[in-house]
Formats: structure tokens, C-alpha cells, sequence
């Protein structure tokens, strides 16, 4: 059997990593086609070497644009190294725009997809990755779904029959990168002393488009009574640079986004998270740290349960929660236990 992965963006490299490795133990022929959204070495080509990726067969370097142009740009050259691959199965992560490339490129020349990560919603039809991900899933033959909250969304729009509950992959690898570099011993983080700073990433649209938003998100982040890892995507930055925001200040202190197992040991070794990223939120709650999250919903409602998230799209009194105690506070185990790629391999192959 053969599987080919559509990937382009940093969160899906990690969804990636498991995923590669289940296949290969399964004896699973894998080509990984790379359409090249995030080309940054830091964004890319890090992941792949400590998440020990194999490097992806084809690169397209489609590089950034609008979200049309990236699309169709990706749409075009996904076809004929599908037509030349002849896979069983087209396997794409999550919601991005590399996601839905993937996925039309398939279904146009008729071949399987598989989607994982199929069923989160936002309900938010502004947000481009809710676009994504209700196209991919509604086109996809195969829906591969991280949770059973999931898996109700999927049976509420008629896609029961072609969903199967898996977990979720990106617990595979957060447990396991926990669980090494706990092993190795917790190193300080940008000179931060463990246990006396916030990690914080802001990069979607929505709040950083808007000149005001971005600036009392900064002003907010400035202010708060504990040091914060500010992890700066380029879009932060060049959208700081453009509306004159300055992000060194107050309690912020700005370093570049992180490789994976540095980012988990970074995450481990704070008080909190404050972040608009969805990965983030689901990774702080497997490692038992509280998160702060700066929009007005989450398709990982399962981390709201006795606020180890809480959502606060507002700023106001984010100084007095970011770094709450939650000490004693119970977790259940909604995404598994980390074996969900093997689940994966198990169900493409049959
Ligand atoms: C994309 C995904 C988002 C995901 C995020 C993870 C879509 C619609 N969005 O957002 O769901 O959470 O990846 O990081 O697919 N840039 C660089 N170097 C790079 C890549 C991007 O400098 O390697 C800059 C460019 O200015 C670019 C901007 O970042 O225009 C945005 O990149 P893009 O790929 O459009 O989306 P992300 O914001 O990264």
C-alpha cells in the first residue's frame, strides 16, 4: 500500500512525525509532498530533524501569498505529482491552506483522501482554517477524528458513515517529547528561571490584522507582573514593524518560534500559557499547565473543562489569571493516550 502526506506548515510537521513513523512500522510505502508554506528553516526543516521526519520526496516552495493565490498556486502543482505517485490513499493534516490544496487536488483526479484531524469546528466562518477544514472534510472519503466531540460534529453533517475516532496524534508526540526532555532535565529557557514566566504566541489573523487588537494584545502582554517568552511568528513581527508597534517592552521578552522539544521543555518549565494557536492550547493542557487563550472560541472545547483553558478574547484581568494555580485540579484524557497514529495505520491499511 501506498500513502502520500500533504504537508506545508508547521503544526502539521508534528502531526506528521507519528504519523511517519506508524507507517513505516506498519511496512506502509509513504511519500511526503511538502508544498513549501513554511519555508523558514525555523518553521520547517527544524521540525523535521529532531522530530526525525524522513525529508519530504517533493518540495513545491510555493512559498506566501494570498490566501487564492497560495491555494490555487498549491492546487496546481499537487496534480501531477499525485498523477505521478498513484497512492492508495492522499493524507492531509488538519486546516490549513496546504490542506485544502491537498485535498481538492485529490478528489479532482479521483483518488482517496484521508483527512486527520477531521470534525474540530470553530463555528467562526471568518477564520480561514474553519473554511479549510469544513471543505476538506465534506470532500474527504475518509474522516480520521482526534475526539468524540469530533466525531459529533462530523454525525451532525451527515458524515457519520465515513468517520472513524482514532485520538489524536499530536498527543503521541507531545507526550513523548515531554517525556524525554523531562529525562534530560529542564533546562532555563532565554535565561527565564523554571516556573517563573508565561510562553505566549499570537499569530492568526484576527488578532493580528487589526492595528488597534495587535496593540492591546502588546499592551496587555507588557503588563503582565511576570516575565513573558514572547515566541514571535513572522507575521507578529512584520505586522509589528508595519503598524509601528514596538514588542520589546514591559514584561515581554521576544525570542524567535521555537523548535519542538525546546518549545514543550519551554511550556514545561512556565506558569502559564497565553497563545491564539490551537496546537498551543492542547499542548499546555497535556503538559498540566493553564492557558490563556485570546479568542472567542476554541475547536478544543475539551481543554475548557475546569478552566485548565479559558477563553478571554476581552484582555480584561489577564494579569490576574494567566498564571492561576491549579494545583490538584484533575484532567481527563480526551485525546488519548498517545497511540493514535498507529490507529491511523491500522485503518488505512484496512
Ligand atoms: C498558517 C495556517 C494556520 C496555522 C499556521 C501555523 C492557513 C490559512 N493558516 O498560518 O492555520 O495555525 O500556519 O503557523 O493555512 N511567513 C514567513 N516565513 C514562513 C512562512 C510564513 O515569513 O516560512 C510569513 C509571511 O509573511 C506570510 C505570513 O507569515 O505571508 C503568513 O504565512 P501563511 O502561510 O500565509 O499563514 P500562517 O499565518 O503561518
Amino acid at each position: 500500500m501506498k500513502v502520500l502526506s500533504v504537508v506545508g506548515a508547521r503544526p502539521q510537521f508534528v502531526k506528521l512525525a507519528p504519523v511517519a513513523e506508524a507507517l513505516a512500522e506498519a511496512g506502509v510505502e509513504h511519500v511526503i509532498v511538502h508544498t513549501g508554506q513554511h519555508y523558514d528553516a525555523g518553521l520547517s526543516d527544524v521540525f523535521f530533524a529532531d522530530l526525525r521526519i524522513p525529508p519530504p520526496d517533493v518540495n513545491l516552495a510555493i512559498g506566501s501569498g494570498s490566501h487564492g493565490a497560495q491555494t490555487g498556486a498549491m492546487l496546481a502543482q499537487i496534480e501531477p505529482v499525485l498523477l505521478a505517485a498513484d497512492p492508495d490513499w492522499v493524507l492531509v493534516y488538519g486546516d490549513t491552506n496546504s490542506t485544502l490544496a491537498g485535498t481538492l487536488a485529490a478528489v479532482k483526479v479521483h483518488l482517496r483522501v484521508a483527512h486527520l484531524e477531521a470534525g474540530l469546528r470553530s463555528f467562526n466562518r471568518r477564520m480561514p482554517e474553519e473554511h479549510n477544514r469544513v471543505l476538506t472534510d465534506h470532500a474527504a472519503d475518509l474522516l480520521l477524528a482526534p475526539t468524540t466531540v469530533a466525531m459529533a460534529h462530523l454525525a451532525d453533517e451527515g458524515l457519520a458513515a465515513r468517520s472513524v475516532l482514532v485520538g489524536d496524534v499530536m498527543a503521541d508526540v507531545c507526550l513523548r517529547v515531554r517525556d524525554k526532555v523531562l529525562g534530560e532535565g529542564l533546562a532555563s529557557v532565554a535565561g527565564l528561571a523554571p516556573d517563573g514566566y508565561l510562553v505566549a504566541t499570537i499569530h492568526r489573523a484576527e488578532n493580528t490584522d487589526d492595528p488597534a487588537r495587535l496593540a492591546d494584545i502588546v499592551e496587555a502582554l507588557a503588563g503582565m507582573p511576570v516575565p513573558v517568552l514572547l515566541l514571535a511568528h513572522p507575521r507578529l513581527r512584520a505586522r509589528c514593524a508595519a503598524f509601528g508597534i514596538e514588542l520589546s517592552r514591559g514584561a515581554i521578552r521576544i525570542a524567535d518560534p521555537l523548535p519542538y522539544p525546546e518549545m514543550v521543555a519551554a511550556v514545561v518549565g512556565s506558569v502559564g500559557v497565553v497563545t491564539d494557536s490551537g496546537g498551543l492550547q492542547k499542548e499546555a493542557f497535556l503538559l498540566g499547565r493553564p492557558c490563556t487563550t485570546l479568542r472567542t472560541e476554541t475547536e478544543w472545547v475539551e481543554t475548557l473543562e475546569d478552566s485548565w483553558n479559558l477563553l478571554l478574547p476581552g484582555l480584561g484581568g489577564l494579569a490576574e489569571v494567566a498564571a492561576r494555580d491549579m494545583t490538584g485540579v484533575g484532567q481527563a484524557q480526551p485525546y488519548g493516550s498517545g497511540q493514535a497514529a498507529r490507529a491511523v495505520a491500522r485503518v488505512l491499511a484496512g
